[in-house]
């Protein structure tokens, strides 16, 4: 993550397995748009009265509720990105702990793919600090359903956004793709790097 939020550099060359360099293009716009709303957002909130925050309207209040949403975006799609570009298969360390965490590798897989073809926006696989244990989460938006206290280690977007160009309603073949295109070592590196 970038301090002064600017876009990552958009990495695709050519088509990946499935999901077309298109696709990525115009998916990449969309993260642009986040990042650029973050900051606007946040030069907005330097801007409002302070004092007449209120629950039901205010342009603080406005500000804080869509700061959620653009940050969340821009954090999750750069994980999504930077995720993909990889040969599928599973590598590191982060292997053994899904397979402890879930059983099995196949369990944890039809678990992340079925949580991905019911939410309306990301399926995230997050370690829970708390609990010290790998879980699966979906969520239905940007800013709805992320689990204080826990960490993102692999991201799904499901958004129709992700998909409608190459697959239409066919979110499952989507879902594959994306599972064939992971980097296992790049997600492994992040699981490593964390502390916990
Ligand atoms: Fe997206």
């Amino acid at each position: 993550m970038k301090k002064d939020l600017v876009p990552q550099a958009f990495k695709f060359k050519k088509d990946l397995k499935g999901i077309s360099l298109k696709a990525l293009k115009e998916h990449y716009k969309l993260y642009e748009g986040y990042v650029r709303k973050t900051v606007e957002i946040r030069s907005d909130i330097m801007e409002v009265e302070l004092k007449e925050a209120n629950a039901t309207y205010s342009r603080v209040g406005e500000a804080k509720r869509e700061e959620t949403y653009a940050v969340n975006a821009m954090k999750l799609h750069e994980f999504y990105f930077d995720e993909l570009g990889g040969n599928g298969v599973p590598a590191g360390k982060i292997v053994s702990q899904i397979e402890s965490d879930f059983g099995s590798f196949d369990y944890w897989r039809n678990d992340f793919v079925a949580t991905g073809m019911s939410a309306r926006g990301w399926a995230v696989l997050a370690f829970d600090l708390g609990e010290k244990k790998l879980r699966n989460y979906g969520m239905d938006s940007h800013n709805l359903g992320p689990v204080w206290d826990s960490r993102p280690i692999l991201i799904l977007d499901v958004y129709e956004h992700a998909y409608f160009m190459d697959y239409g309603t066919n979110r499952k073949a989507y879902i594959e793709a994306y599972l064939n295109n992971l980097n296992w070592e790049k997600i492994d590196t992040l699981w490593s790097a964390y502390e916990f």
